[in-house]
């Protein structure tokens, strides 16, 4: 696919066929989700993939505080990863200080940068994903085993789109530019 293709077409993904997603296919996407860019080339993102059905299903019933569509969503997709990032690393000094006046907030930019590395490469390899924001982090923190370093900055469902979703509208480049 062309790369402004990838871009325009990704769309998140709510509906999956049955088609397992395999553990290579994953592999091959966070391959690339690699070269993403860090704060200081720190590379705190870690990726927990859930291909075995029961304890997705734990996650989707336990991991979702009770809002029912992203239940739906985990079931219906084959695979789900869990993105986390390392804690106290990204956007810190050696001594623990802040090295700005954002404190905490450059962890989580760098984890959006590789989750759309994440989902623009499963795109261009002709899967779907779904990037949830809404989740119970200290479940799936007990379910998964995840150690307390590690903050949970996304869920991602992976799998082939069974639904073509319409793009939702996007803001005129002049509502959100403005040149001097
Ligand atoms: C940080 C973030 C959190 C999101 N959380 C959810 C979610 O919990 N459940 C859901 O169904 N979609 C979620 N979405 C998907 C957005 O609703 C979607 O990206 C947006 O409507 C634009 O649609 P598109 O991705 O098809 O372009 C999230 C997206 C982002 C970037």
């Amino acid at each position: 696919m062309e790369f402004t293709e990838v871009i325009s077409n990704r769309r998140s993904i709510r509906k999956y066929s049955d088609k397992p997603v395999t553990k290579e296919e994953i592999e091959q996407i966070i391959e690339l989700t690699r070269f993403s860019p860090s704060w200081k080339n720190t590379q705190t993102s870690r990726f927990y993939v859930i291909l075995n059905p029961e304890l997705k299903n734990q996650i989707a019933e336990q991991g979702t505080c009770d809002f029912s569509k992203n239940k739906l969503n985990i079931q219906s997709a084959p695979a789900l990863v869990v993105q986390t990032t390392v804690n106290g690393i990204s956007g810190y000094e050696k001594d623990g200080s802040f090295t700005t006046s954002k404190g905490t907030h450059w962890q989580s930019f760098d984890a959006g940068i590789a989750c759309q590395t994440f989902c623009l490469t499963a795109c261009d390899m002709g899967l779907g994903t779904l990037i949830m924001g809404i989740f119970d982090e200290e479940k799936i923190r007990k379910i998964l085993n995840i150690p307390e370093s590690e903050s949970i900055s996304a869920l991602i469902a992976v799998g082939y789109a069974e639904e073509k979703p319409e793009m939702p509208r996007r803001k005129a480049v002049n509502d959100i530019m403005q040149i001097f």
